[in-house]
Protein backbone atom coordinates (compact mmCIF):
# COMPACT_ATOMS: atom_id res chain seq x y z
CA UNK A 1 0.00 0.00 0.00
CA UNK A 2 3.10 2.27 -0.21
CA UNK A 3 2.96 3.43 3.71
CA UNK A 4 6.05 4.91 4.30
CA UNK A 5 5.74 5.48 7.75
CA UNK A 6 4.68 3.45 11.02
CA UNK A 7 1.94 4.71 12.67
CA UNK A 8 3.10 6.79 15.88
CA UNK A 9 1.03 9.14 17.29
CA UNK A 10 2.54 12.37 18.57
CA UNK A 11 2.31 12.43 22.38
CA UNK A 12 -1.20 14.35 22.93
CA UNK A 13 0.86 17.17 25.52
CA UNK A 14 3.02 17.82 22.10
CA UNK A 15 0.33 18.69 20.07
CA UNK A 16 -0.63 22.02 20.73
CA UNK A 17 2.63 23.40 21.52
CA UNK A 18 3.73 22.48 17.78
CA UNK A 19 0.78 24.51 16.98
CA UNK A 20 1.68 27.22 19.16
CA UNK A 21 5.11 27.33 17.81
CA UNK A 22 3.75 27.38 13.82
CA UNK A 23 1.71 30.47 15.33
CA UNK A 24 -1.75 28.76 14.01
CA UNK A 25 -4.76 31.34 13.45
CA UNK A 26 -8.41 30.72 12.78
CA UNK A 27 -9.07 30.00 9.36
CA UNK A 28 -5.70 29.08 7.77
CA UNK A 29 -5.17 25.77 6.22
CA UNK A 30 -3.26 23.19 7.78
CA UNK A 31 -2.26 19.39 6.40
CA UNK A 32 -1.19 17.04 8.58
CA UNK A 33 0.25 14.51 5.79
CA UNK A 34 0.12 10.64 7.70
CA UNK A 35 -2.71 12.56 10.32
CA UNK A 36 -3.17 8.94 12.06
CA UNK A 37 -5.93 8.88 14.54
CA UNK A 38 -6.53 12.92 14.05
CA UNK A 39 -5.10 13.79 16.96
CA UNK A 40 -3.25 17.04 15.78
CA UNK A 41 -6.04 17.70 13.37
CA UNK A 42 -8.94 17.64 15.37
CA UNK A 43 -6.92 20.06 18.05
CA UNK A 44 -5.96 22.21 15.37
CA UNK A 45 -9.68 22.83 14.45
CA UNK A 46 -11.06 23.12 17.85
CA UNK A 47 -8.86 24.57 19.57
CA UNK A 48 -7.35 26.86 16.75
CA UNK A 49 -10.29 27.39 14.76
CA UNK A 50 -8.32 25.89 11.57
CA UNK A 51 -9.48 24.83 8.72
CA UNK A 52 -7.52 21.27 8.39
CA UNK A 53 -6.51 18.50 5.64
CA UNK A 54 -5.90 14.88 6.93
CA UNK A 55 -4.15 12.67 4.49
CA UNK A 56 -4.00 9.26 5.87
CA UNK A 57 -3.21 5.97 3.93
CA UNK A 58 -4.57 3.20 6.90
CA UNK A 59 -7.95 2.99 6.53
CA UNK A 60 -8.84 1.97 10.19
CA UNK A 61 -7.00 5.44 10.94
CA UNK A 62 -9.25 7.22 8.48
CA UNK A 63 -12.28 5.61 9.46
CA UNK A 64 -11.59 6.11 13.72
CA UNK A 65 -10.52 9.65 12.96
CA UNK A 66 -13.73 10.63 10.31
CA UNK A 67 -16.09 9.37 13.25
CA UNK A 68 -14.41 11.54 15.90
CA UNK A 69 -14.70 14.41 13.83
CA UNK A 70 -18.21 13.70 12.89
CA UNK A 71 -19.23 13.47 16.75
CA UNK A 72 -16.98 16.55 17.88
CA UNK A 73 -19.29 18.67 15.32
CA UNK A 74 -16.02 19.60 13.28
CA UNK A 75 -16.89 18.27 9.83
CA UNK A 76 -16.98 21.57 8.40
CA UNK A 77 -13.43 22.37 9.48
CA UNK A 78 -12.22 19.13 8.35
CA UNK A 79 -11.68 16.54 5.67
CA UNK A 80 -9.73 13.25 6.17
CA UNK A 81 -8.34 12.08 2.60
CA UNK A 82 -7.78 8.41 2.21
CA UNK A 83 -4.58 9.07 -0.09
CA UNK A 84 -0.71 8.49 -0.15
CA UNK A 85 0.30 11.75 0.60
CA UNK A 86 2.97 12.37 -2.03
CA UNK A 87 0.36 12.55 -4.67
CA UNK A 88 -1.79 15.61 -2.30
CA UNK A 89 -1.17 19.17 -3.92
CA UNK A 90 0.09 21.17 -0.87
CA UNK A 91 -0.49 24.54 -2.88
CA UNK A 92 -2.90 25.91 -0.69
CA UNK A 93 -1.33 24.98 2.44
CA UNK A 94 -0.47 27.83 5.29
CA UNK A 95 0.69 25.29 8.10
CA UNK A 96 2.54 21.75 7.05
CA UNK A 97 2.73 19.81 10.49
CA UNK A 98 4.49 17.18 10.13
CA UNK A 99 5.38 13.43 12.23
CA UNK A 100 7.71 11.99 9.49
CA UNK A 101 11.06 10.16 9.62
CA UNK A 102 14.27 11.94 8.30
CA UNK A 103 13.99 9.45 5.28
CA UNK A 104 10.46 10.60 4.49
CA UNK A 105 10.65 14.39 4.79
CA UNK A 106 13.97 13.88 2.71
CA UNK A 107 11.66 12.31 0.17
CA UNK A 108 9.19 15.30 -0.07
CA UNK A 109 11.51 18.03 0.47
CA UNK A 110 11.31 18.45 -3.77
CA UNK A 111 7.76 18.49 -3.19
CA UNK A 112 7.72 21.05 -0.86
CA UNK A 113 9.85 22.95 -2.60
CA UNK A 114 7.66 23.13 -5.75
CA UNK A 115 4.56 23.07 -3.78
CA UNK A 116 4.38 25.61 -1.00
CA UNK A 117 3.51 29.40 -1.18
CA UNK A 118 6.19 31.19 0.12
CA UNK A 119 4.98 32.07 3.94
CA UNK A 120 4.13 28.46 4.05
CA UNK A 121 5.46 27.68 7.68
CA UNK A 122 6.32 23.65 8.28
CA UNK A 123 6.30 22.38 11.64
CA UNK A 124 7.74 19.02 12.68
CA UNK A 125 8.10 16.78 15.55
CA UNK A 126 11.22 14.94 15.79
CA UNK A 127 13.09 14.95 12.72
CA UNK A 128 14.26 18.59 11.07
CA UNK A 129 14.02 18.45 7.28
CA UNK A 130 17.50 18.09 6.40
CA UNK A 131 18.73 20.66 4.19
CA UNK A 132 16.62 23.59 5.70
CA UNK A 133 17.37 26.13 8.28
CA UNK A 134 14.63 26.07 11.43
CA UNK A 135 14.10 29.71 12.42
CA UNK A 136 12.54 28.36 15.39
CA UNK A 137 14.02 24.67 17.69
CA UNK A 138 11.84 23.94 21.34
CA UNK A 139 13.05 20.88 23.29
CA UNK A 140 9.85 19.75 25.09
CA UNK A 141 9.93 16.66 27.06
CA UNK A 142 6.11 14.49 26.25
CA UNK A 143 5.24 13.37 29.85
CA UNK A 144 5.23 9.81 29.04
CA UNK A 145 8.57 9.59 26.96
CA UNK A 146 10.94 11.33 29.95
CA UNK A 147 13.29 12.37 27.37
CA UNK A 148 13.72 15.85 25.42
CA UNK A 149 12.30 15.76 22.02
CA UNK A 150 12.54 18.86 19.23
CA UNK A 151 9.81 20.58 17.64
CA UNK A 152 11.69 22.48 14.27
CA UNK A 153 9.75 25.11 12.71
CA UNK A 154 10.63 26.91 9.50
CA UNK A 155 9.26 29.38 7.46
CA UNK A 156 9.54 28.67 2.82
C1 LIG B 1 4.42 8.82 12.64
S1 LIG B 1 2.69 8.68 12.23
C2 LIG B 1 2.09 10.32 12.63
C3 LIG B 1 0.60 10.37 12.90
C4 LIG B 1 0.01 11.75 13.21
N1 LIG B 1 0.45 12.76 12.26
C5 LIG B 1 0.35 12.18 14.59
O1 LIG B 1 1.17 13.10 14.68
O2 LIG B 1 -0.16 11.64 15.58
C6 LIG B 1 2.76 8.68 10.42
C7 LIG B 1 1.43 8.41 9.75
O3 LIG B 1 1.62 8.46 8.35
C8 LIG B 1 0.78 7.46 7.75
N2 LIG B 1 1.37 7.18 6.43
C9 LIG B 1 2.49 6.46 6.15
N3 LIG B 1 2.79 6.52 4.84
C10 LIG B 1 1.81 7.29 4.26
C11 LIG B 1 1.59 7.73 2.93
N4 LIG B 1 2.44 7.42 1.95
N5 LIG B 1 0.50 8.51 2.69
C12 LIG B 1 -0.37 8.85 3.70
N6 LIG B 1 -0.18 8.46 5.00
C13 LIG B 1 0.90 7.70 5.28
C14 LIG B 1 0.84 6.31 8.72
O4 LIG B 1 -0.23 5.42 8.53
C15 LIG B 1 0.83 7.05 10.06
O5 LIG B 1 -0.49 7.24 10.51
Amino acid sequence: MNYTEPYIPTPEDIIAQMLTVASLKQDELVYDLGSGDGRLVIAAARDFGARVVGVELRMRLVKECRRKVREMGLSDRVTITHRNFKKVSLRKADVLALYLSSYTLNLLTPKFMRELRAGARVVNFDYPVLDWKPVRELKVTPSSWKEPHTIYLYVV
